[in-house]
Parts: C-alpha cells; structure tokens; sequence
C-alpha cells in the first residue's frame, strides 16, 4: 500500500510528466557543434539493418506470388529508370541463408524485413486464397534469423500493394481496403507472431500517399494533386489504428509482442533561427511530414497548421469543404495512442523559408499547400542519391522534436544511410563510413539528450531495388553484383566499419575509434579486385553454360552427318 502522503506526491509528478509530455521545441537553441562526442549506447541497444521485399526478394512470379502494383508500375515503359524492374533484384528469395550469414559477419542483433502482401496472398483478398509456399519462405527466413540469435522486426506494408486491389478499389484511394489490410495483418500475426515481437505496420506512409497518389513518381502512379496523397494517408492512418487494435485484443495477451508505424522524417530547418516566419514554416515542412501520421496516432487528429493551411487554400479554391478529411470523435478516440513504439527513418535535411503559393482553382497540390521554400547549402556532401545531403546534426534535431512533441515515446530508427550512384564499383566507401560514423554519432549525442532510442537500423544491408531510380542507386552495406547471374555481395569497407560501432557498441574513445576507418578500408582493395575479376567470371560462367554446350552439340552433329557421308561412299 501506499504511505498516505503519496497520493498528492503522485499527483505533482503526474503533473510533472503531462508538463513535460506537452513539453515544446526549442527552434532557437541548435548546437551543431561539430565535436565528437566519444561514450557508449545503452546497454541492451539493438543493432541492425534493414531491407523490403518488392527490392531484394526478386522470384516476382515464382511460387504462386500475386502481381503487386510495383511488378505492374516497373514493367511499364518510362516508369523507372532505365526500364530497370524488381523481377529479380539481388534474388533474396533464393537467399536466406547466404544474407543471413552476412548478417552474422556483422553481427546483428536484429533485421529489419518486410512481408509481400500478394506473396502470402496473391489478390490480397484472404478470402480468395493464402499462398503456402509464400508463409513458407518467410518461416524459413524468420526461422533462419532466430537460429543465429537476431531478432526479426517486420514490416506489413513496405509498398507491394496486392495489384488486384488496386484494380478492383482503387487501392489506399478506397477505405474498404482497411478490412482486407487487416486481414492480411491478421494472417502475419497468426502464422509468424509466436516468433515475432515487433511489428511495423507501414513503411514511410508520406511516400505511399505522395508519391503514389500525389505525384505519381511510385506505384500505382496517380497524379491527383491535392486530394490523392490526403486521402490515402487518411485509409492509412485507419487502417494502422486498425491493425493496432487487432493485435491488442486478440493477439497481445498470448504473442507479447509491439506494434509500431515507420514515419519517414526529414528535417526542416529554419535558414534563420532569428526569424519567426522562417520558423514557423520550417515547423510546417516537419508537420506536413511527420506530424501527418504522428499526430493522429499520438494525439488523436491531424496537426493543427495542416488544418488551417489546407482549410484555407480550400476555401481560397472556392471549395465547399477542407481536401484535408477529417475523422469523426470515434475514429480520434480509435486512432490515438495506436503505437506501442515508433519507427523513424531519417536520411538527409533541408534548410526552410516561407513562401507563399496563391490557391489558384485547380492549382493546388501537397507541396503548394505547405507554403515554403526548400533549400540546400551546397556545402553539404551530396555522395549518391540527388535528394540526399550529408547533414548529421539534423538527425539529432529531429530526434528532440519527437520527443517534444510526442512526449518521448520509445523509439526505432528504421531507416538511415547512404548511396552512391551506379556507376561507382569502388567498395572503398569512405564518404559512407563517415556518414554512419556522423549520424550514430548524433543519435548517440540525442540518446544523451533523453531521446528513448532502442535501436538503429542501418539501411540496407544490400544494394537493392531503388524504386523509380532503378538500380542507379545503391544504398548497400554489401554490394551486389547485379550483371552476375548469382548476384553475388561483397563487403564495402562500411561493413569492417559497422561491424565495429556494432562491437563496441558505440565510440568508447578517440584512440581505438581513430583507427577503425584505416583498418576498414585496409581489406577493401582486396574485394575491390575480385569484383574487378567479375565481368570475368561472368564471361567465364557464359562460355561454360552456353558456347561450351552449343559446340559440342555442334560437334557431334557434324561428327554424325560426317560418319553418315563415310557409309554411304563405302555402300
Ligand atoms: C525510404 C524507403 O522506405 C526505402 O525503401 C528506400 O530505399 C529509402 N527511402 C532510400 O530511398
């Protein structure tokens, strides 16, 4: 029992803690001291890396898997880049037990994968038909990962949409899908959830919604400004709360497992800190991104500012409602509080201006909504990717910012990395060792802060599929020979480099951290020549498994219409 006088202590501190939950971010105060900061994470901290599905797996027809809206949007001409398509990507179907054994060279303590949809059930529609070679394979991977002692964390929707759903509702346009998302949610939970405990229900919903609905840039490739991407985070945001309450009722009690959501934030930085505009609209470009989903599944509703803003250019538009939707009081009472963790994918930062867009009729689109302007300091490394700069203390920043404004949930950071673009064979990957070296740096630096960050998930363990950018760009820690038949991985030096962060769980001090990149990038010439070797190989495989069969078949011919010619003479 409680002594009498707790009761009122336990009110303060009750206080206290909904004080600081409500607690607000301080845009002014940004210490981007460059300054190392040596010491180690947590005890317990989870290292990983991640991977999805539509861009490792490959097999995109084998083994009874349904068509997903990525096999259709990348078979058509001009979508992707270079026509390029994940109809067998690094073959990661195949696979299991060679990436799991890269998994342990790095030793891992857990791997972030996701389930195809239409690889378990091919329309989407449970009703229709489950897949068993499908549940199959991903037994035999998540078997596999526990075996070697790393633990799997799952994502559901990592964008294969089952294409039947897309063609029969319209996809995440229709809130029927909600049901048959659940569905599919339910499945995963009743076939792998005695051996997985977390789960993440969406990867990066901003892109779903923008991208495939928006902008069209991804699958399905819809251009709806202005409505589209709304209305499609809206079914998402449902079908998350859904999913989420599927698994506290039914599945929580015996599994023990979490439930999370993987939001994609970049951060937005004020170009000055001295100005109130510039502020509020750098505040903005975070709400329009992270805020969308969070706010919802934290505090019930959408950010207020992308009410007023969308609201306004709406009415501006001569609309008679907000393109934003709204939910009812029952679906904010359903939604909030709908994430067990949260998951943060983080790649690179902005600096933010305000500008406005007049709401011209028919002119308006998510990115005009938002009023601001994007910019980069071209300081800023850019190494791979064209969107991707190299800004390590907007990490950290951005770690504080969940923690204001969600009262410091625990967290996952599902996401972060590097590319580099096609073309570059070298697996000598000093700029990537030094952007991990930097951003681990900073998480380790927001640890300190109090951010609740239990894991890192460095993204990805392989070169894969990069949506419309094709193969162009390449996010690996292990290089994939995409030109070789068996696709086979080499370690960049970024892996020697991991591999030990991983060890020491962090940067215990100057002198032993000072010499890992030298000793890391010490045995990637050697690799380095051996991929040199591959188009070598790659020929030699040629020869062996075609010139070498067709001259012989050749040979024997001629040798028998030669011998036919000998004994017709003698007759
Ligand atoms: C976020 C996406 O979730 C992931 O699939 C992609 O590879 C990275 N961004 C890099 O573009």
């Amino acid at each position: 029992m409680l002594p009498r006088c707790a009761a009122p202590v336990c009110h303060v501190l009750l206080l206290v803690l909904c004080l600081s939950a409500a607690e607000d971010f301080d845009w002014t105060k940004n210490d981007r001291s460059s300054s190392f900061y040596y010491g180690t994470f947590p005890t317990g901290f989870s290292w990983g890396a991640g991977s999805s599905a539509y861009q490792t797996e490959g097999a995109w027809d084998k083994d009874g898997k349904g068509l997903s809206i990525w096999d259709v949007f990348s078979h058509k001409k001009g979508r992707v880049l270079r026509n390029d398509t994940g109809d067998s990507s690094g073959e990661g179907y195949y696979k299991v037990k060679d990436d799991v054994s890269l998994m342990n060279e790095l030793k891992l303590n857990h791997y972030r994968f996701s389930i195809s949809w239409p690889r378990i059930i091919p329309t989407g529609i449970k009703s229709d038909h489950i897949n068993e070679k499908g549940i199959q394979y991903y037994n035999e991977l998540i078997d596999h990962l526990l075996e070697n002692k790393i633990t799997p964390i799952v994502t559901l929707y990592h964008w294969d949409l089952p294409q039947v759903l897309q063609e029969k509702y319209g996809g995440w346009q229709n809130v029927s899908i909600v049901n048959h998302f659940n569905d599919f949610a339910s499945l995963c939970f009743e076939k792998f959830g005695n051996r997985v405990k977390y789960w993440i229900t969406f990867n990066n919903p901003w892109s779903v919604a923008v991208e495939g609905y928006e902008t069209g840039e991804h699958a399905p490739g819809l251009k709806m400004r202005g409505t589209g991407a709304y209305r499609t985070a809206h079914n998402i945001i449902k079908a998350h709360a859904k999913v989420w309450h599927t698994y506290d009722t039914q599945w929580r009690g015996r599994q023990k497992g979490l439930v999370g959501i993987s939001l994609s934030g970049e951060w937005g930085e004020p170009v000055d800190i001295n100005n109130q505009k510039d502020i509020e609209a750098a505040e903005r470009y975070v709400q329009f991104y992270l805020g969308w989903f969070a706010t919802p599944i934290f505090h019930g509703d959408y950010p207020q500012v992308m009410k007023d803003y969308i609201g306004k250019k709406s009415t501006q538009q001569g609309l008679g409602s907000s393109r934003l939707p709204s939910f009812s009081s029952q679906e904010k009472s359903y939604i909030k509080g709908t994430c067990d963790f949260l998951g943060i994918g983080h790649f690179t930062t902005r600096y933010i201006t305000q500008k406005n867009y007049p709401a011209s009729r028919g002119g308006a689109s998510f990115f005009t909504d938002r009023d601001l302007a994007e910019l980069v300091d071209p300081r800023w490394p850019d190494p791979g990717s064209e969107w991707l700069y190299s800004v390590p203390w907007g990490f950290r920043r951005l770690l504080n910012f969940v923690k204001a404004q969600y009262g410091n949930p625990m967290l996952y950071v599902t996401e972060n990395g590097v590319s580099e673009k096609m073309q570059c064979t070298e697996l000598c990957d000093d700029w990537r060792i030094k952007y991990y070296r930097d951003y681990i740096n900073e998480l380790l630096k927001a640890i300190k802060d109090g951010v609740n960050v239990r894991g890192y998930t460095a993204w990805s363990l392989l070169d894969k599929f990069e949506w419309d950018e094709g193969y162009s760009e390449r996010f690996g820690l292990y290089y994939v020979d995409f030109r070789s038949k068996n696709k086979p991985r080499y370690p960049k030096a970024s892996v020697q480099y991991y591999k030990r962060i991983i060890s020491s769980n962090g940067f215990p001090n100057q002198r032993e951290v000072e010499t890992w990149k030298r000793r890391a990038t010490e045995t990637c010439s050697s690799s380095n020549q051996l991929l040199a070797a591959d188009p070598l190989t790659s020929h030699m495989e040629m020869v062996t498994e075609i010139v070498v069969p067709t001259v012989c078949t050749l040979c024997i011919l001629l040798s028998a219409v030669f011998l036919m010619f000998l004994l017709r003479r003698r007759n």
